[in-house]
């Protein structure tokens, strides 16, 4: 992907003809409604606190609507989390100051094929592939040997710090989610951490320019998460972009101010055995706005075995999914285009 296929260029050349390489086929056009959906209302809103300290009976309440969102959803907005606003307003901070240097500065951190990691287009690999109309930028981050020192910017200044602090931030509030989460399957609340290990935690900012015809394109193609979950922080101020599919239908999620979105990533489907979805996701752009993503993977260490956890297998409820060793299925993940849960495929 050279300065041509590169959004933001594309939006300062001011052409208002979209390249073709960014057009979808007429099926793939995301048909943007003029009218919210009604179901975007009820995407499940979870108060973090209550889990952590509510009383009894407000943390039973709360387990429950846990459940009931990873079973219907795979979705849900996360209130109270405890991450100070401060944080969450510095990392998109960094992430628009690094967005907004001048594409030969980001391209000295190229990312390469088949690999997440650096600033560019991630899943491309046919010339005939359709693009997404994003920039991206990402980075490894657990363990420590899968950092690349040279895709780490040193403009802004105060990037790496922050990227540092959030990250921390973000794996506690993952961990916690997962006790909570195995709770919420009448399983011990330690099973995730002690399967995961290390595990593996992964960064990617996702910058949106507005487009002029945001009916031909996509801003991120339909996908599920490879993780075990993802933490999905919207812009301040940002328009709808995230769209989530329920009932064949694509529900908008509403950024609530300083909630982050968590949705389970296809590891926790397959560890519940299909109980908990990794739900199939979009985004899509505006005609006027921009719109700013930092997205966060906490996925098992590579060397950890998943498949359908014995607790939540029987007569009535068999394997759905073969073992498989995690690091494969991420390699298996990295390499393929995003094709809604095609991916998935791989555990059957
Ligand atoms: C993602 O699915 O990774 C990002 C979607 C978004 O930008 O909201
Ligand atoms: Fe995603």
């Amino acid at each position: 992907v050279g300065h041509i296929d590169d959004v933001q260029e594309l939006k300062k050349a001011r052409k208002t003809k979209i390249p073709n390489r960014f057009v979808r086929d007429r099926a793939e056009r995301p048909m943007l409604a003029t009218t919210p959906s009604p179901l975007s209302s009820s995407i499940p809103v979870i108060d973090f606190k209550k889990l952590m300290t509510g009383n009894k009976e407000e943390f039973h309440f709360e387990i429950l609507k846990l459940s009931a969102s990873c079973e219907e959803w795979g979705f849900f907005q996360v209130i109270n989390h405890d991450i100070e606003v401060d944080l969450l307003d510095n990392i998109e901070k960094v992430a628009m100051e690094f967005f907004m240097l001048p594409v030969e500065e980001k391209q000295k951190y190229p990312m390469a094929p088949g690999t997440v990691q650096g600033y560019g287009q991630a899943f491309v690999f046919s010339e005939d592939q359709k693009l997404d109309w994003c920039n991206m930028f990402a980075l490894g981050l657990v363990p420590h040997s899968i950092r690349n020192p040279n895709l780490w910017p040193t403009n802004p200044p105060m990037f790496s710090q922050t990227v540092e602090t959030y990250s921390r931030e973000i794996r506690k509030l993952c961990e916690n989610l997962l006790r909570f989460i195995a709770l919420s399957l009448k399983l011990n609340e330690n099973v995730f951490e002690e399967m995961f290990g290390l595990s593996v935690q992964a960064i990617r900012m996702n910058y949106y320019p507005a487009c002029p015809r945001p009916d031909l394109v996509l801003g991120l193609s339909p996908h599920s998460d490879g993780s075990a979950l993802t933490v999905l922080q919207q812009g301040k101020g940002n328009t709808v972009g995230l769209q989530i599919l329920k009932n064949d239908e694509w529900v908008p999620v509403q950024p609530v101010e300083n909630a982050l979105v968590v949705n389970i990533g296809d590891t926790i489907e397959v560890l519940t055995n299909g109980r908990y979805k990794s739900s199939e996701h979009r985004a899509v752009t505006h005609k006027e706005k921009d719109r700013l993503s930092i997205v966060t993977f906490y996925a098992p260490s590579y060397e950890v075995e998943i498949g359908p956890m014995k607790e939540l297998v029987d007569e009535s409820n068999p394997s759905k999914y073969r073992r498989y060793n995690h690091g494969e299925y991420s390699r298996h993940y990295v390499t393929n285009k995003l094709q809604g849960k095609k991916t998935l495929d791989f555990a059957k």
